[in-house]
């Protein structure tokens, strides 16, 4: 898997197209979506244009996908799967990821909350099929906490060979990339700039991550930006990345963050910024059996 994708959520249409197209152009070859981003037909689009053209192959990207809380029983997240890969105009998806453990029979916004009694070890036996037929050519989960990761890890079948989460300057996740490690699971971090656009409402937002003193003054130090200097710490940890932009100038300062390297004092006090900071607490699923009040996930 590469060690830097293009990030699309809250991504979609004209903005999506062209900024796909770019990231595709300046040379990301990892591209993270998923059923609930409904932006799959649009990345399809744009995959399809480039190939058609001769500008790139099928096996030149990597892409991951995720299945919808909203389909967790069996039958529907193979059907969720195969809605995905028609929408990409591909026969199989490089990595295939439980998006959440908790089940919802709806997401609209404004309606009940109410959850669904599936539960994810039944998804996971899902991904294994979808892993065994080959239109999965990975699978993994997301927004797992470890006492998860292990149920799944324990089950009969393949293993787990991903898991993304949310994880930045802010929010470590040793536990969870200790584990990983040991069980030879790749790791994604997502919201890895802590997502500035994310929860809308400001007052929600503890703690701005790209303004921080001291990733402020290191990327000054480095003749870096403060958003480089936070993917390049992730990938640095062994994580791959994947920064969502729909501005041109942003999307190359993103992938110019690749080739360099911090020093381990810059990196050491990039380490102590850990605080615990989650900006995705999906709230709305409190109460689910499977929600992390406070934990690593
Ligand atoms: N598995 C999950 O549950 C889950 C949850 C959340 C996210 N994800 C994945 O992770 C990806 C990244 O997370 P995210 O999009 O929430 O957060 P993020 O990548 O941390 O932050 C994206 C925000 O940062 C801005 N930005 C991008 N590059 C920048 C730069 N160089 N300098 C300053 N600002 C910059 C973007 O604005 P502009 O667009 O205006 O540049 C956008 O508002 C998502 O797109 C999605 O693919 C997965």
């Amino acid at each position: 898997m590469p060690t830097i994708g293009f990030g699309t959520f809250l991504l979609q249409g004209d903005a999506l197209r062209s900024s796909l197209d770019y990231a595709l152009f300046l040379g990301y070859r990892l591209i993270d979506t998923a059923y609930s981003y409904s932006n799959e037909a649009d990345i399809g689009q744009v995959l399809k244009d480039r190939m058609k053209s001769g500008k790139m192959k099928r096996k030149d990207v990597f892409i991951t996908t995720k299945i919808a809380k909203t389909h967790l029983k069996r039958a529907a997240a193979i059907r969720c799967l195969q809605k995905s890969l028609q929408d990409l105009g591909t026969s199989y998806a490089d990595s295939v990821l439980i998006h959440s453990p908790w089940g919802m029979v709806n997401t609209d916004p404004g309606s009940d909350v109410q959850f669904d009694s599936a539960h994810f070890t039944e998804t996971w036996t899902a991904l294994q099929s979808l892993f065994q037929d080959g239109s999965a050519r990975s699978i993994g989960v997301s927004n797992f906490t470890l006492k998860q990761m292990k149920r799944i890890l324990n089950s009969d079948g393949p293993p787990p060979s991903h898991l993304q989460m949310e994880c930045h300057a802010y929010l470590a996740q040793n536990k969870l990339k200790t584990f990983c490690d040991a069980n030879n699971i790749a790791v994604t971090a997502y919201a890895p700039l802590g997502a500035p656009a994310y929860p809308v409402d400001e007052s929600e937002r503890e703690k701005r991550l790209l303004s921080d003193p001291c990733i402020v003054e290191i990327a000054k130090r480095v003749h870096k930006s403060p958003a480089q200097v936070l993917l390049k710490f992730l990938m640095q940890r062994g994580m791959a990345v994947v920064p969502k932009s729909k501005n041109r100038d942003r999307i190359k300062e993103n992938f110019d963050s690749t080739n360099w390297k911090l020093s381990n004092d810059n990196f050491d006090m990039i380490l102590k910024l850990d605080c615990g900071v989650k900006y995705f607490k999906f709230t709305n699923r409190k109460g689910h059996p499977e929600y992390f009040p406070d934990k690593d996930f």
